[in-house]
């Protein structure tokens, strides 16, 4: 057994009657299942809605996602923004760009970025300083 085991969500995208989904995600969770360093919840969006207490508590549970979704008409089914939606992202947004800066490229209402700013930076943070320990350890893709 490996030392170290993350919880990987397979969230099943497709939530219509007679959907193909569930067959491609079988055969995925089966995959996965041979190695010795995975556990595996399968998070089906069609009983499992978001948002809701139950999605909430297993996406937070989980390290790893793969979603199992299918195409329809060149995008991705409603019921899975719904479900990145309630889960949350920090962002920086700037609707109308080229009037929220001024002459000096300063932003005319900096309160409310710089802090959103600071957010974001301290969220890749948590994300990074783990990497560069990993990276140094052992090179991603080896
Ligand atoms: C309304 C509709 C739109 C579709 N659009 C695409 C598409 O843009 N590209 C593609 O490769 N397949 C497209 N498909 C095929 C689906 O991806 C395919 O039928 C898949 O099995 C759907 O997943 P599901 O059965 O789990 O719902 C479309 C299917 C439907 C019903």
């Amino acid at each position: 057994m490996n030392s170290t085991t993350f919880a990987l969500a397979v969230i099943i995208a497709s939530v219509r009657e007679g959907r193909f989904g569930p067959v491609v995600a079988d055969w995925f969770v089966g995959q996965a299942k041979q190695r010795d360093d995975v556990n595996v919840d399968v998070i089906d969006l069609a009983d499992t809605p978001s948002p809701s207490a139950n999605f909430a508590s297993r996406i937070g549970a989980a390290d790893a996602f793969v979603v199992v979704t299918p195409e329809y008409n060149h995008g991705y089914p409603g019921p899975l923004k719904t479900a990145i939606d309630s889960v949350g992202r920090e962002t920086v947004s700037f609707h109308g760009a080229h009037a929220q800066f001024d002459e000096h490229g300063a932003p005319r209402e900096p309160a409310a970025v710089n802090t959103a700013a600071g957010v974001l930076l301290d969220q890749l943070a948590w994300w990074a300083h783990p990497l560069v320990r990993a990276r140094a350890a052992h090179p991603y893709g080896t």
